[in-house]
């Protein structure tokens, strides 16, 4: 099943929205296979944005990324690279849609609450970047029956 890989950046956390973040992602019906709390390091964050390092908010995003502690998440379900995009809403969250993540809860691209894999591939990279094989759970939610026909 495809997996997506989903970070609370620092502000979200700051400003508790973990378990809003976390609820939304359940109710939709998508399955919660790796989670951690983690203070990021400049290495790891300049690689993870590592598309983004000739851009001019490219020292600020990492500088954000590494301020405080961060979320990390892989999500399993049908779908959930595309649906998770959706959830969280355009990059700036002035003009993300309400009823997205980023549009109930943000005001400042460079404060948007919440990272998700842009593509299936660029998922599997992500995923191996920031967990080890060890640290995701495979599982079947009993609810899944009522989910999938
Ligand atoms: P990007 O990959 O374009 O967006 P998304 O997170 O929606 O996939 O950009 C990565 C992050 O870089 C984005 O979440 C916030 C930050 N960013 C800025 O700080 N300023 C900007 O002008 C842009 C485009 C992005």
């Amino acid at each position: 099943m495809e997996r997506t890989f989903i970070a609370i950046k620092p502000d979200g956390v700051q400003r508790g929205l973990v378990g809003e973040i976390i609820r939304r992602f359940e109710s939709k019906g998508f399955t919660l296979v790796g989670l951690k709390l983690m203070q990021v390091s400049k290495e790891l964050a300049e690689q993870h944005y590592g598309v983004h390092r000739e851009k001019p908010f490219f020292p600020g995003l990492v500088q954000f990324i590494t301020s405080g502690p961060l979320v990390a998440m892989v999500w399993e379900g049908n779908g959930v690279v595309a649906s998770a995009r959706k959830l969280i809403g355009a990059t700036n969250p002035l003009y993300s849609e309400p009823g997205t993540i980023r549009g109930d809860f943000g005001v400042d691209v460079g404060r948007n609450i919440i990272h998700g894999s842009d593509a299936v591939e660029t998922a599997k990279t992500e995923i191996k970047l920031w967990f080890k094989d060890e640290e995701l759970v495979n599982w079947t939610p009993a609810n899944t029956p009522w989910l999938y026909e």
